[in-house]
C-alpha cells in the first residue's frame, strides 16, 4: 500500500491566515482525511514560512527581533488551523535547526553534483538603508507605457516584464530615495541544465494537471535560466557557509522546510526519516496555489532531484478565491481572514462543505458567493442532510428506548446508499470534490423522499404500525450513518457529534460494509444551527475593523498599534507654478465597467461638464463597478493621453493608497454640491 506525504504551501510569518490558505489546506485535508479513513499511512506536513525581507522588515517596524514575530505568528497560526480542523501532523516553522541542516545539506549535494556557481551581478541598492532591493521594493515609471509608480520586475498597466534597472526615475519604497546601481556575488543553481530531467520528469502521468502541464512546457520551450538562490545582507534567513554577508533566498529554503517539518515529526515519533526516502512506497503529494507553480514545477524537483532525494509524484494545482466574483478586498470587507470568520460565531464546518462543494480537479478560480454560500449551507447541509436524524430519532427516543431495530439489510434505500460507494471513493481520490458531494446530496434527496413516503408520524400514531415504524426509523437511522462516512472528510467535527449521538467510534470507510443494529443510540440532541444571513453581515463587519491592523496577529497589533504604518517620503518640493500645471477638475463617473484581460484595471466614463473622458483606473482590487456609479471624484484633466493595451486612457482619477497593497484603495470625492468640470486649486 502506497505511504503517502502530504503538503500545503507554507504561509508567511508576516500576516494570519485568510481564506485563500484556509481553501488550500481544506482542499488537502479532506484528501488525506479520505486516505487515513481507508487505513493508508499518510503524513500530513506543513510549517510557517519564516525568511526573507517582507518578515525582516515587519519585524522591524514592530520593533522586536524577528524570532519573536514568527513565534506569535505561528502560535497564531496553529489556532486558526485547528479551529478549521485543519488536521496536519505536523505544523513546524522553517527557522528550525531541521531547516538548517536539512538546507546545508541539499546545498551540499547540489555542489557536488556541479549545481552550484557564483558570478558578480548588478543589483539596485538602498544607500541610505544599506541594503539592496527586491523587485518589489523597487518603483518607478514604466518605460515602456510611462505609467508611474510601477514596480521593479513588471508593470500592473501595460503588462510589460522589465529589470528594475530599466524603470524610469526609479526609488527604492522603503526610504524613498533613488537607488545607486552595485555589484555583488550571487550563486547560482544550474536551473539551465535541468530541462532534460525535468522533461523526463514532466512525461509521467498525474504530475500536473493538463493545465499546468502545458505552462511547463511553455516554460521548457523558451529556456530555463539559472536561479539566484542567495541574498546579501541584512537578510532573514540562513547564511551560505564560507560566505560572511550573503543568505539563502527564502525559496529555496521554503521547500526545504517540508522536508525540516517531516524530519521534526519523524524525530519525535520514532519514524526513520531516511528510510522513507529510500521506501519505493513513498510518494510525495504538493498542493499548491497557480501562483507558486513556477516554484514547485521547475525548481523543486529539480532542486530535489540534484540532492538524490526522491522527487514530487505529484503537484496539485488549484485556482485563486474569489468573493461574490472579485478578488478579496480589504475595503469591502472581503479578505476574509481565518479569525475574523471564527469571531463573527460562523461555524468552520460551514466554509467547509461550502468550499467542498465547489473543488474540483481543475485550476479554476472558486467563488465563495455569499448569498450562494448561506443557501447552499442551509438547504442541503442542515436541511437535507441532518434533518434525516432530526425527523426519525424523535421517534425511537419516544416510542423505543433509541434502540434500533434487530434487522435493516436488505433494504433498497440502504442498498441505494450503498451503490455510490465506488464513485464516491473515486471523486475524493480525483479531487473532484463538487462531483462526491452532488452524488451524495442525490442519495440524501432519495432519503428524504422515503421519509416522505413512508410518513413515520402517520405510523406513529397507529398502534398496529409500530413495528413498521421502528423500521423505517432504523433504516434512516443507517442511512444517516452511511451518509456520515460518507460526508466525514469534508465535515470531521460535524460527524464527530454525529458519532457521539450515534453512539459509536469513529467511523473508517470500511464500516460502509456494516449496519447499526439492536443498538442503542443517545437522545438526538441539536447538531448545527442554520446560518442567519445577519452572522456574515457581522463578519464582513469585522473584517473591515480588522483592516488597521494590517493582518497582524491581534496579539502584537495590540502592543504596536502603529506598527505597519508606513508612511513613503514626501515628494520633490514643487513651487505654485509646478503645481498649477496640473489640471484638477471634480468629475462624475457615469459608467464603469470591468476590463476583459485585464487583472487590475476598471474602464470609467467620466463626465467633466464640457466633455467627457475615458479612463483605465487600477482600482479593480477596491471597487465594485456598480458602485461607482454616480460618485463624484477628482481627475487629472491635462495628463497626456496614454494608449494603453485596452484602449486609450485620457487623464487619471486621483486614489489614495500606501505602500502596503492589502490596505486598499480610496477614490477621492468632493464635498457635496462639487459640480462636474469644477476646477481643484
Ligand atoms: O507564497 C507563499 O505564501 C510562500 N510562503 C509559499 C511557500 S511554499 C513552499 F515552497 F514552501
Ligand atoms: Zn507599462
Amino acid at each position: 500500500m502506497q505511504k503517502l506525504i502530504v503538503t500545503c504551501a507554507l504561509p508567511y510569518a508576516n500576516g494570519s491566515l485568510h481564506f485563500g490558505h484556509i481553501l488550500e489546506q481544506i482542499q488537502a485535508d479532506i484528501w488525506v482525511r479520505f486516505h487515513k479513513m481507508q487505513s493508508y499511512e499518510c503524513y500530513f506536513i506543513c510549517a510557517t514560512d519564516t525568511h526573507g525581507t517582507p518578515i525582516m522588515l515587519k519585524a522591524q517596524h514592530l520593533g522586536i527581533p524577528p524570532e519573536e514575530l514568527i513565534k506569535s505568528v505561528h502560535q497564531d497560526h496553529l489556532a486558526d488551523l485547528n479551529a478549521f480542523g485543519i488536521s496536519f501532523d505536523n505544523y513546524y516553522n522553517t527557522h528550525s535547526q531541521e531547516s538548517e541542516l536539512l538546507v546545508y545539506q541539499i546545498y551540499n549535494r547540489l555542489k557536488q553534483n556541479n549545481k552550484i556557481y557564483s558570478k558578480v551581478i548588478n543589483q539596485l541598492y538602498d544607500e541610505e538603508k544599506g541594503m539592496f532591493l527586491p523587485d518589489r521594493f523597487i518603483k518607478g515609471t514604466c518605460p515602456k507605457c510611462r505609467a508611474v509608480d510601477q514596480y521593479g520586475d513588471n508593470c500592473e498597466a501595460c503588462g510589460t516584464t522589465y529589470s528594475p534597472m530599466d524603470l524610469i526615475d526609479a526609488y527604492s519604497t522603503i526610504s524613498g530615495n533613488k537607488p545607486v546601481i552595485k555589484e555583488s556575488e550571487h550563486y547560482f543553481f544550474k536551473l539551465s541544465e535541468c530541462s532534460e530531467f525535468l522533461k523526463k520528469w514532466l512525461d509521467t502521468d498525474n504530475r500536473l494537471q493538463v493545465e499546468a502541464k502545458n505552462k511547463m512546457q511553455e516554460w521548457l520551450e523558451s529556456g530555463l535560466q539559472d536561479w539566484d538562490i542567495s541574498r546579501d545582507k541584512p537578510y532573514f534567513g540562513f547564511p551560505i557557509p564560507d560566505t560572511h554577508d550573503k543568505f539563502f533566498y527564502v525559496w529555496l529554503d521554503a521547500p526545504v522546510g517540508y522536508l525540516a517539518s517531516l524530519l521534526n515529526f519523524c524525530n519525535t515519533n520514532n519514524i526513520n526519516y531516511d528510510d522513507l526516502w529510500q521506501d519505493d512506497n513513498v510518494k510525495l503529494y504538493h498542493f499548491i496555489g497557480k501562483d507558486v507553480l513556477y516554484f514547485h514545477a521547475l525548481f523543486w524537483p529539480a532542486v530535489l532531484y540534484y540532492s538524490n532525494y526522491k522527487t514530487p509524484q505529484s503537484v496539485f494545482v488549484h485556482g485563486f478565491l474569489t468573493v461574490d466574483g472579485q478578488k478579496m478586498s480589504k475595503s469591502r470587507g472581503t479578505f476574509i481572514t481565518a479569525k475574523s470568520y471564527l469571531q463573527s460565531g460562523l461555524s468552520p464546518t460551514f466554509y467547509r462543505y461550502y468550499i467542498a462543494s465547489k473543488l474540483s480537479n481543475k485550476i479554476e478560480d472558486i467563488d465563495l458567493s455569499l448569498d450562494d454560500f448561506i443557501a447552499r449551507v442551509n438547504s442541503e447541509l442542515v436541511g437535507k442532510f441532518i434533518n434525516i436524524a432530526a425527523r426519525s430519532s424523535s421517534f425511537l427516543s419516544k416510542n423505543f428506548d433509541n434502540k434500533l431495530c434487530a434487522k435493516t439489510q436488505d433494504n433498497s434505500l440502504l442498498d441505494q446508499v450503498l451503490l455510490i460507494k465506488e464513485t464516491v471513493a473515486k471523486y475524493y481520490t480525483e479531487r473532484e470534490y463538487n462531483k462526491a458531494i452532488r452524488t451524495i446530496m442525490a442519495v440524501v434527496d432519495e432519503i428524504n423522499v422515503y421519509v416522505d413516503n413512508t410518513k413515520p408520524w402517520i405510523l406513529a400514531k397507529d398502534p398496529a404500525k409500530q413495528e413498521e415504524l421502528h423500521k423505517v426509523c432504523s433504516i434512516l437511522i443507517n442511512a444517516f450513518r452511511l451518509i456520515s462516512i460518507y460526508l466525514k472528510p469534508i465535515v470531521p467535527d460535524l460527524i464527530a457529534k454525529i458519532e457521539e449521538f450515534l453512539n459509536i467510534s469513529p467511523l473508517m470507510w470500511s464500516d460502509l460494509n456494516s449496519s447499526l443494529c439492536n443498538h442503542a443510540i443517545k437522545p438526538y440532541s441539536h447538531l448545527i444551527s442554520r446560518i442567519e444571513p445577519k452572522m456574515i453581515e457581522n463578519m464582513l463587519e469585522i473584517n473591515k475593523a480588522s483592516i488597521n491592523d494590517t493582518n497582524v496577529p491581534s496579539n502584537l497589533a495590540a502592543e504596536n498599534s502603529i506598527v505597519a504604518t508606513q508612511y513613503e517620503a514626501i515628494a520633490e518640493t514643487v513651487n505654485i507654478d509646478d503645481f498649477a500645471k496640473i489640471d484638477l477638475r471634480v468629475a462624475r463617473i457615469i459608467d464603469a465597467k470591468h476590463v476583459e484581460g485585464a487583472d487590475k484595471l476598471l474602464q470609467i466614463t467620466l463626465d467633466i461638464g464640457s466633455e467627457q473622458r475615458n479612463v483605465f483606473a487600477g482600482i479593480k482590487s477596491a471597487y465594485n463597478p456598480v458602485d461607482l456609479i454616480g460618485k463624484h471624484t477628482i481627475m487629472v484633466a491635462n495628463l497626456a493621453p496614454r494608449k494603453m493595451k485596452f484602449g486609450l486612457s485620457e487623464g487619471m482619477i486621483l486614489a489614495a493608497s500606501s505602500e502596503d497593497k492589502n490596505s486598499g484603495i480610496y477614490i477621492l470625492e468632493p464635498d457635496e454640491g462639487a459640480k462636474p468640470g469644477m476646477r481643484v486649486r
